[in-house]
């Protein structure tokens, strides 16, 4: 991804190995700064994914090949290694499958974890290529979140199309809803698309039905941390909203990921276990208590989003409709 510097651009991914250590851009800081998170070993790379220094399904997947790779190399106990990691967070489904890849992949750890890693960037360039044919010169797309480069390790999913429109010169505008409590449209999406110089507002959560309303979303995308057999989809806090009402406004909502985020052994999206975050995250915003201090908050971060509200899946193998999922997954 393209990051601009005082008097140059970087470009740089989200995540890399070089030698024993896991280097990552510290999501926690930005947009104000760039930092750096350097994970010695399978522990930090846990507490990197359960604290956010990375978040978003697939670069969470990267990071725990990663973490497994280290842990590996470094002759732990691979099983314990595993769990730990596994442990990180309950929703995205691509944790897993990165960590259950490179258990079957134990004697070759690093070339592996390169390899899972590789994969990831070039699925989501292929979801770009195909995801742009959906979007037309002229159209303001809703995104919700960040399903960016940072979340993704490079291209990103549902910004993917939005980067490949662009850099086909098409004149687009997004919008980006803010994404409460984390901010991660209102930090990381704008920062991404500051950085490609691609035109966008960003809007608090609650209006995003409002400019549906009136006519002015042509097309949302968003991505997802799990697909599950029946067609329902998990994703942040709020998505379920957005779906609900775009398709009240016949407005198309599409679901970008790569193939590997279907969990096809789980049946319906009810089944899916959503993370509950601290209380903190709802109570303060930038250290400052926003609540009386004795309300009881809620912080749940991903919902459900049912079949019947998406129009299209957009993956690396194409794109299609949710009565297409199961032949196509
Ligand atoms: O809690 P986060 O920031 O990890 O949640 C991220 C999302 O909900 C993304 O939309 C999803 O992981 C897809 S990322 C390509």
């Amino acid at each position: 991804m393209k990051i601009k510097m005082d008097d140059s651009v970087k470009e740089l991914k989200a995540v890399w190995m070089d030698e024993k250590k896991v280097n990552m851009i510290d999501q926690r800081y930005l947009p104000s700064e760039l930092k750096f998170f350097i994970a010695e070993d399978f522990k930090d790379i846990h507490s990197a994914i359960k604290n956010m220094v990375v978040r978003g399904a697939p670069t969470i997947g990267v990071t725990a090949a990663y973490g497994m790779a280290q842990a590996i190399i470094m002759d732990e106990d691979t099983r314990k290694a595993a769990e730990i990691i596994r442990s990180a967070r309950p929703t995205a489904y691509d944790l897993f499958h990165a960590v259950d890849y490179m258990l079957d992949n134990i004697t070759r750890p690093k070339e592996a974890a390169e390899e899972y890693a590789s994969s990831v960037v070039e699925k989501c360039r292929k979801i770009g290529e195909n995801g742009a044919k959906l979007i037309e010169d002229g159209y303001d797309i809703l995104t919700h979140c960040n399903a960016g480069a940072l979340a993704t390790v490079d291209h990103g999913t549902a910004l993917a199309p939005i980067r490949a429109s662009a850099r086909d010169g098409k004149d687009i505008h997004v919008y980006v809803d803010e994404t409460r409590p984390r901010l991660q449209g209102a930090r990381l999406t704008a920062w991404e698309l500051y950085n490609e110089d691609i035109s966008h507002s960003v809007i608090v959560d609650n209006a995003s039905g409002y400019y549906m309303q009136r006519g002015d979303i042509d097309i949302v995308i968003v991505g997802t941390d799990r697909i599950v057999s029946n067609g329902d989809i998990a994703n942040k806090i709020g998505t379920y909203e957005k779906a609900v009402v775009a398709k009240e406004n016949d407005i198309p909502f599409y679901v970008a990921a790569p193939v590997t985020t279907y969990d096809e052994l789980m049946e319906k999206g009810n089944d899916i276990p959503i993370e509950s975050r601290d209380d903190d995250e709802v109570r303060m915003i930038n250290g400052s208590l926003i609540t009386p201090k004795r309300s009881p908050v809620k912080n749940p971060a991903f919902d459900v989003t049912p079949a019947k509200y998406i129009t299209g899946y957009i993956t690396e193998k194409g794109i299609f409709s949710p009565s297409e999922r199961k032949e196509m997954f």
